[in-house]
């Protein structure tokens, strides 16, 4: 069996916050640190042994946050660095550790060194971004970005192009430029000696572009992706900036858009070499879709059941997966693959189904309540670049508004960035502003913090559990990982070993009955319910129908 090695990181269960929609503090409508640090003890109370902060520093906002115009600062929408010192320094008191976001494929264009870069050829900073000329009076290649049509901007001033992957506002660093590899280390410097733990690093996988720049296999969008998504130079600036984690006791988990399982096992590696602590994979959630949520397909276990397997079993004794089912990036998960309908039910059932795996679970505001996605009436009530592109695109193939709204509401990652509802209260207890800068779900009235802390078989409760188990059973982290009922297409039954004990999880992605066997030399009349949605009568019959979503746990020492 391949060994497993301990650490710290592979033990925690991680909180993470976008801030904006997480608590406001001073009724401007727009959530802030002071927010955050009033719900401190609320994060304690989930278990959980980290946050993570989506970008909090000063951004002029054209990818909420993904846009950086001071590495070193902090926004002052959500505070001041002082309040950030605050923050840390309570989370490290109450046991919790703090990771930053670290976005270093691109900065914002108001940061100092793209106006640098911007004034002449010869400035110091010209060489920090990627500028080309134009074939004629046509962009340097045919990239297309993942947010904003072609992906060169052209600067009259310079008669040159500047290479932006994601929004007009989102300059790609030249990270072949060494000084810009310094700047990154002071940056990552910086915050670790302030004391933070660690980074989630944005789309690093995407920071070394092919030489020459050469013509991409044209896409909708993203034309070019297969000259970055894992470019000539990663490896080695992945390796230079892993000097500087090793200095430190901290961890990274780099965000892998595109990256294959092949891939993300060399980057996680444990041993000399060794780049990453875990990526951000996102097959996973392609089991509605392909290649990219907006290109909805029917949901597939299947589909899910597989890409887990791989991912389980090719990491395991080699690396460290990360685990989720929610970030700032997609729609609701029980929009996607529970059930509205049983909406509390599935959504323990989705927790238990991917926080037991083998990996550190990370957990996205909201999602512990069951936060489901929201309808808005106008395209303009949107607020995200991502949306207006979308929306160009798909006018483009005949979508009326309603059309597009009607998609938007089941993929659109805004879903995850309504404010959280802390009550039923006026604004969801989130602002004493009028107005909150995004719409707020009007489900707040039933789906809120309150409401949920009141009730003991709250989603909110069994996170908790599923939380405190999983930090109490080693099993649950370290154990190796083995599927049952492969080709079922509503039954996801897999077991976890480890030195001599055994869980079994059983989940349910039905609403009707299906049988279930326990697999042959399980007997469960020998193992514990440890864990379960509804009320069991007689845990130790091996064979029973399911309720819908439903889920169970059974240990066996
Ligand atoms: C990935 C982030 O998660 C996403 O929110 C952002 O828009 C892009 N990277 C660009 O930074």
């Amino acid at each position: 069996m391949a060994e497993i090695t301990k650490k710290w990181y592979k033990e925690m269960s991680v909180y993470q916050i976008w801030t904006r929609s997480f608590c406001d503090s001073n009724g401007d409508g727009i959530g802030d640190l002071p927010g955050v640090y009033s719900k401190l003890d609320y994060i304690k109370s989930l278990g959980v042994d980290g946050i993570w902060f989506s970008p909090i520093y000063p951004s002029p906002n054209c990818d909420y946050g993904y846009d950086i115009s001071d590495y070193k600062n902090i926004n002052p929408e959500f505070g001041t660095l002082d309040d950030f010192k605050k923050i840390l320094d309570a989370a490290h008191g109450l046991g919790m550790r703090v990771f930053m976001d670290l976005v270093v494929n691109h900065t914002s264009t108001e940061h100092m060194w793209f106006k640098e870069a911007c004034k002449s050829k010869d400035n110091p900073y010209h060489d920090y971004y990627i500028w080309r000329k134009g074939r004629g009076n046509k962009p340097p290649n045919n990239w297309l970005s993942v947010f904003e049509g072609g992906a060169w901007e052209y600067n009259k001033n310079l008669d040159e192009y500047y290479l932006h992957v994601f929004a007009k506002g989102q300059p790609d660093l030249n990270m072949d430029n060494p000084k810009v590899r310094e700047e990154v280390k002071s940056i990552m410097r910086f915050w670790l000696d302030m004391g933070v733990d660690g980074f989630r690093e944005d789309v690093i996988t995407f920071i070394s572009k092919a030489e020459g720049l050469p013509n991409g296999f044209p896409l909708p969008l993203a034309t070019g992706i297969e000259h970055y998504k894992h470019g000539p130079h990663l490896e080695e600036y992945l390796d230079e900036f892993r000097q500087v984690l090793n200095e430190y006791d901290c961890f990274a988990v780099g965000e892998g858009p595109m990256t294959g399982l092949k891939d993300a096992v060399n980057y996680c590696t444990e041993g000399p070499g060794q780049k990453l602590d875990m990526l951000i994979s996102f097959d996973h959630m392609n089991a509605d879709c392909f290649m990219a949520d907006w290109v909805k397909l029917p949901f597939s276990l299947r589909r899910l059941k597989s890409t887990f397997d791989k991912w389980q079993t090719e990491m395991y004794g080699k690396g460290w997966n990360s685990l989720y089912i929610e970030n700032h990036d997609h729609a609701r998960i029980i929009e996607r693959y529970g059930s509205i309908k049983f909406r509390v039910q599935s959504g323990k059932m989705l927790a238990t189904m991917y926080m037991l795996q083998c990996g550190t679970p990370f957990i996205y505001q909201g999602q512990e309540i069951g936060m489901t996605n929201v309808r808005v009436d106008h395209v303009t009530e949107y607020k995200d670049v991502m949306t207006f592109n979308n929306y160009r695109l798909f006018k483009k193939l005949g979508f009326t508004e309603k059309m597009f709204l009607n998609l938007s509401f089941k993929v659109n990652r805004e879903n995850a960035r309504t404010p959280v509802q802390w009550t039923g209260g006026k604004n969801a207890g989130f602002t004493t502003a009028d107005e909150a800068w995004f719409k707020i779900n009007p489900n707040y009235t039933e789906i809120n913090v309150e409401a949920a802390e009141k009730d003991e078989n709250s989603l909110l409760n069994y996170y908790r559990k599923l939380i405190k188990f999983r930090k109490e059973h080693e099993v649950a982290v370290y154990g190796d990982f083995k599927q049952y009922y492969r080709s079922s297409g509503s039954l996801f039954v897999y077991e976890r070993n480890y030195e001599g004990k055994k869980l079994l999880v059983i989940n349910s992605f039905s609403e009707n009955p299906v049988k279930f066997d326990a697999p042959a030399g399980i007997d469960l009349s020998a193992g514990e319910l440890v864990l379960q949605n509804y009320e069991v009568l007689n845990p130790g019959k091996n064979s029973f129908m399911t309720k819908p979503y439903e889920t169970r746990v059974y240990l066996f020492s």
